[in-house]
C-alpha cells in the first residue's frame, strides 16, 4: 500500500475538460459552475478534475502547442470560478501515466463495433472529416476515458449530456473488468446538468452549440464589452422585425439563455417592469416588446455574474508560477491515487508477477515436477 493514501469511502468525482481553449458560458452552464456547488456541498470525499491534454491531442496531434498554451488558461478558468485547490484536486491527464496502461488493458475488453456505435464520437469523426481516416488514438478515447474515471474508482461524474456515451462505455468496462477479473473497479454514475436549459446552451448564433470554430462563444474570460457585443448580436427570432410584431420565444436564443440564467431577484435588480420570466415570454409573445430591451437585461445578468470571475480571473494571472504548483500538487495526488488503483487491477488480473509469492512458488513447484 502507498504510504500516504488513504481509502476513500465516500463518494468520489472525476470530471474534466480538453484544453483546446479558454472556457465559455456553455461549460459554466453545462458544467463548471455545477462543480464549484458540488465542492462546497460537502457531500463529496474526494474531488478531481482534470485538464485532459491527452484526449485533446487524439484530434490535435498537428497542434500540441494549442493545447500546451490553453493548459494554464482552463486552470484560470476553473480558479477564477472557483474550483478551490484545497478542496478539489487539479490535474493534468498525461502527468498520470498509469492511465495509459489501464487504457492499454480495458482496450481488450472493447470491441471495434462497440466503438463505432458511440454516437458522441460518430458526431465528432464527421465534423472533423475524420470519415476517411480515422487516428486510433482518437477512435479509441471513450476507452482511455474510461480509464480517467476508473483511476480514482469514482463514483459520481458531472458533464454535460454528450459525454452520456462515454459513461455507459465506462459502466460496460467496469461491468466486464470485474465479471472476468474479480470485483476491482466501481460503476460510476453521470450526474447531469439539473436545468434542462443548461443540458446544451446554444452558441450566440442559436447553432446547437458553443464552438471556437463557430465563433459563436462568450468566454469566461472576455471583457464587459465583448460580453456586450456578443449579447447585443445575439440570434432571436428572425421573423420578429418591428417592435409590434408578435416574437417567438421557442429557439429564440436570448431567452434559452434568460431560461439558463435568470432569477426571480433580477427582476427587482434590473428589470422592474416585469415580476418574472413569463410575464416577458407572455409580452414577446404577444408583440410590443422589442429584442433590445431583452437583450439589455440578459446582458446585466451575464455581468452580474461574470464580473466577480473576471476579477478572480485577474488575480491568479498576476502570480502564474503559484498556478503551476497548484497543478503540480494535484498531479502528484493524482498519480499515487492511479498508481493504488493499478495495484489493484493488476492483483485482480494476476500479472503483478513479482508481489505474488503463490505464484513463484506454485512454479517453482511445477518445474520440480511435484
Ligand atoms: N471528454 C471530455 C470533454 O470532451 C473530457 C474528459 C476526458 C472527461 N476524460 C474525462 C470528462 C473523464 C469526464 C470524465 O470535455
Amino acid at each position: 500500500m502507498h504510504k500516504f493514501l488513504k481509502v476513500y469511502m465516500g463518494k468520489i468525482i472525476l470530471t474534466g475538460d480538453r484544453p483546446t481553449g479558454r472556457l465559455h458560458l456553455g461549460h459554466f452552464v453545462g458544467s463548471l459552475g455545477r462543480r464549484v456547488e458540488l465542492q462546497n456541498s460537502g457531500e463529496f470525499e474526494k474531488i478531481f478534475i482534470m485538464i485532459a491534454d491527452a484526449q485533446a491531442l487524439t484530434d490535435n496531434a498537428d497542434n500540441p502547442e494549442k493545447v500546451r498554451q490553453n493548459i494554464i488558461e482552463v486552470a484560470l478558468d476553473y480558479l477564477s470560478c472557483g474550483i478551490d485547490p484545497t478542496k478539489s484536486t487539479i490535474f493534468i491527464q498525461s502527468m498520470v501515466p498509469e492511465l495509459c496502461e489501464l487504457s492499454f488493458y480495458y482496450m481488450n475488453l472493447v470491441t471495434v463495433s462497440r466503438l463505432q456505435r458511440n454516437p458522441t464520437v460518430k458526431t465528432e469523426i464527421q465534423m472533423r472529416n475524420f470519415e476517411t481516416s480515422i487516428p486510433v488514438g482518437f477512435f479509441t478515447y471513450p476507452i482511455s476515458q474510461a480509464a480517467d474515471i476508473t483511476a480514482f474508482k469514482a463514483t459520481t461524474v458531472p458533464v454535460g449530456e454528450d459525454q452520456e456515451p462515454m459513461i455507459e462505455q465506462t459502466r460496460e468496462i467496469v461491468r466486464k473488468f470485474n465479471s472476468v477479473y474479480g470485483d476491482t473497479l466501481v460503476e460510476p454514475e453521470i450526474l447531469l446538468p439539473d436545468n434542462s436549459a443548461c443540458l446544451r446552451l446554444p452558441g450566440t448564433d442559436g447553432k446547437a452549440k458553443m464552438s471556437k470554430s463557430l465563433n459563436n462563444c462568450i468566454y469566461l474570460s472576455d471583457t464587459a464589452e465583448d460580453v456586450r457585443k456578443r449579447v447585443m448580436s445575439m440570434f432571436t427570432d428572425p421573423n420578429h422585425l418591428r417592435v409590434e410584431d408578435p416574437g417567438k420565444v421557442e429557439g429564440n436564443t436570448v431567452f434559452t439563455y434568460l431560461d439558463a440564467f435568470c432569477r426571480p431577484e433580477h427582476f427587482a435588480a434590473y428589470w422592474p417592469d416585469y415580476a418574472n420570466l413569463d410575464e416577458v415570454k407572455e409580452h414577446y409573445r404577444r408583440g410590443g416588446l422589442g429584442d433590445v430591451k431583452v437583450k439589455k437585461f440578459l446582458n446585466s445578468i451575464l455581468q452580474e455574474m461574470l464580473e466577480p470571475i473576471r476579477a478572480r480571473r485577474k488575480e491568479f494571472e498576476k502570480d502564474i508560477p503559484m498556478v503551476y504548483d497548484i497543478l503540480k500538487k494535484g498531479c502528484d495526488e493524482a498519480r499515487a491515487v492511479a498508481a493504488a488503483t493499478l495495484e489493484d487491477v493488476r492483483r485482480s488480473m494476476r500479472i503483478n508477477y513479482f508481489e505474488d509469492k503463490e505464484l513463484i512458488e506454485e512454479q517453482a513447484r511445477r518445474f520440480r515436477g511435484e
